[in-house]
């Protein structure tokens, strides 16, 4: 399928034998990431009426698998480098990639549900914080200040705009709310396979990096943490958690580079992306 073009990028010194490229989409493209992520967007709509105290996590995963089955659409997770489930969901000091395993939702909890669906070839990935009943003032300062870090990065993205400005714009906002950007992990190019270049990095300095072009589709997820950004890999090899303990909260959208900006594909219809306190404590 010829929706891209390759536009070749010079290798970091080094790394002098890797040729990189970065894909640039066209038309055909942005409608197959615009399905995709309107239905990841939409499977996630729908796991805010799940979150409640006591629910297993693997009630989510099975709400994801079934969302995927009834849609046509393949969550991309699934098999990926031997990970088991149709989704992550990362409980408090758990920074990403936790299993939706047996584990109970308690009130007060925090939980990131991170999914990838795959529709038509193309996948949507995004991922939101949920709120169990009513998690301390902390919690939910986090949660907001992360949906933030998310959203001026994506502020940040548009042609002639360079990777480090996004990673800036996170990085400079995440450091005034005195929270700590996880370094370990980033956003990635995204289109008709699951990670892709270039990588997103969430921290960088302004003017630097990469020049972004209209057409290049990736990710912003920036892992912002209250305490210090560093992580501990669990025994399991997937579930990364805070060395400190604190809490951690993440938001993901996948966005493509338009004219004069970028276009969000996981939009929730519902206006239920960004942390919604109030809404998933009345369901409580
Ligand atoms: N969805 C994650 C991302 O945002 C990747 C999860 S890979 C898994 O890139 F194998 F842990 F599921
Ligand atoms: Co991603
Ligand atoms: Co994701």
């Amino acid at each position: 399928m010829d929706s891209y073009i390759d536009l070749p990028v010079a290798p970091a010194a080094k790394d002098a034998r890797r040729t990189e490229s970065i894909k640039l989409y066209g038309p055909d493209a942005f409608k197959g990431m615009r399905r995709a992520g309107a239905l990841t967007a939409a499977c996630l709509d729908g796991v805010a009426d799940l979150i409640r105290h006591g629910i297993p996590l693997s009630d989510i995963n099975t709400y994801v698998l079934d969302f995927a089955a009834s849609h046509n659409a393949i969550p991309a997770t699934l098999g990926y480098k031997g990970y088991k489930f149709a989704c992550c969901t990362s409980v408090n000091h758990v920074v990403c990639h936790g299993f939706p395993n047996e584990k109970k939702l308690r009130d007060g909890d925090i939980v990131n549900v991170d999914v990838t669906l795959i529709l038509d070839g193309w996948y949507g990935d995004s991922s939101r914080m949920y709120a169990v009943g009513t998690p301390k003032r902390a919690a939910e300062r986090l949660v907001q200040i992360t949906h933030e870090a998310m959203t001026r990065g994506i502020e940040a993205v548009r042609p002639g705009a360079r990777l480090g400005d996004i990673g800036h714009a996170i990085q400079s906002y995440a450091k005034s709310e005195r929270c700590s950007v996880v370094r370990d992990f980033c956003g990635h190019g995204i289109g008709q396979v699951f990670h892709d270049s270039p990588n997103i990095l969430n921290f960088g300095r302004a003017g630097e990096g990469l020049e972004l072009r209209e057409g290049m589709i990736f990710t912003v997820e920036p892992m912002i943490n209250l305490g210090r950004g560093d992580v501990k890999m669990l025994a399991d090899d997937w579930t990364a958690v805070t060395r400190d303990k604190s809490l951690s909260a993440q938001f993901e959208h996948s966005v493509g580079v338009t004219t004069d900006g970028c276009e969000i594909f996981t939009g929730s219809t519902k206006g239920l992306h960004a942390p919604g306190f109030e809404i998933e404590r009345a369901a409580i």
